[in-house]
């Protein structure tokens, strides 16, 4: 028994003063210390010398022995996974690679830009789908099949059914809330249009409008006005003078086209504005009581106000952009310029 304590003494302070520097030491202590034929196996086969009155003890003292021997190894193994860390070519503190950061579309800061202004005023937004139904983008406007005023916008009709059409204008979402009959209605009207127009620097075959539509009891003209100014004043600023000309849509009576003094050069005649001082940003009018009859509202009861501009225009005068197909060709040199929010 006292041959055993001295040598479980000595293997003690042999474990103990060992050391490992790496993955392949650590194992060669596991293998010496705890293999199937290491040193802890081995004095574990002393039990049989030892005389039946001490096994007990002794058992414990072995027990003992290997759990000091596991625990060295679980040091040195753990000593050694950080070392690795350390020596191994990461540098772990070395900041990471930067993410590309995008940018918003011009087409798409202005139409925030519009929407933000109309916003205050108490508008919401409302969207819709882009293929219509003949209904929605001319007949409930007060359009009727073979009317002339369809010409006005050259449509791309769909070839499966005749009856669908890519819309020529969000007004047809205008008329998908009327017929809801949630009143009264300040909406704003956000989205992409189709007309078959040729490409060019000045016109492509699909845009963007944002459209606005004001329903409730004694609507008036000036109401119309004074929502226009407002908007105007917060967009190009309080010193650009506005007129409205008379003009024609079928959906609206009476109709107007809204103008703004060229904020390019100031009403002096430049390229932007043909030389006339003004620059036509909108079209407007009073919802045409037909078209409120159509929706199911009583026109005698309400009457409402609506408007609609186109985004490219104004997001083109504002970058400098000098044509429209820049917008849509997403070239990445071209888009990332647009980073600051306007
Ligand atoms: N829908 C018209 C267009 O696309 C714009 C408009 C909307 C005009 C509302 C008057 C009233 O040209």
């Amino acid at each position: 028994m006292e041959q055993l304590l001295n040598k479980i003494e000595a293997y003690k302070n042999e474990a103990s003063s060992t050391v490992a520097t790496d993955t392949k030491t650590v194992e060669e202590f596991r293998i010496k210390w705890l293999g199937t034929k290491g040193i802890v196996k081995e004095i574990m086969g002393e039990m049989k010398n030892v005389a039946p009155e001490k096994k007990k003890e002794a058992g414990q003292l072995l027990n003992e022995f290997k759990q000091f021997v596991e625990a060295r190894y679980a040091e040195l193994k753990d000593a050694n996974s950080t070392t690795e860390h350390q020596t191994s070519n990461i540098d772990l503190s070395l900041p990471g690679d930067e993410l590309p950061i995008g940018s918003r579309h011009p087409v798409t800061l202005m139409r925030n830009r519009i929407v933000s202004i109309f916003q205050r005023l108490g508008f919401a937004v409302a969207e819709g789908p882009e293929i219509e139904d003949d209904w929605h983008n001319f007949g409930a406007l007060n359009l009727p099949e073979h009317h002339p005023a369809r010409d006005m916008q050259d449509t791309f009709y769909i070839q499966q059914n005749p009856d669908w059409v890519l819309r020529t204008h969000t007004s047809s979402v205008q008329i998908r809330e009327m017929e809801k009959g949630n009143l009264p209605i300040r909406m704003l009207m956000p989205g992409r249009v189709y007309r078959n127009e040729t490409v060019s620097a000045r016109s492509h075959c699909f845009f963007h409008q944002v459209e606005g539509l004001y329903i409730d009891e004694n609507v008036s003209f000036a109401d119309l006005k004074q929502t226009l100014y407002f908007f105007v004043k917060e967009m190009y600023g309080k010193d650009v003078k506005v007129r409205f000309r008379p003009s024609y849509f079928p959906f609206t009576e009476p109709s107007a086209e809204m103008d703004v003094s060229c904020f390019i050069c100031g009403g002096d005649g430049c390229n932007i504005c043909k030389k006339t001082g003004w620059v036509e940003i909108l079209g407007c009018g009073m919802v045409h009581p037909n078209v409120l009859s159509n929706c199911g509202i009583d026109p005698n009861k309400y009457t409402g106000f609506a408007f609609g501009m186109g985004i490219e225009r104004p997001a083109m005068m504002k970058y400098g952009i000098n044509d429209i197909r820049l917008l849509s060709e997403n070239d990445v040199r071209f888009l990332k310029q647009f980073t600051s929010a306007i």
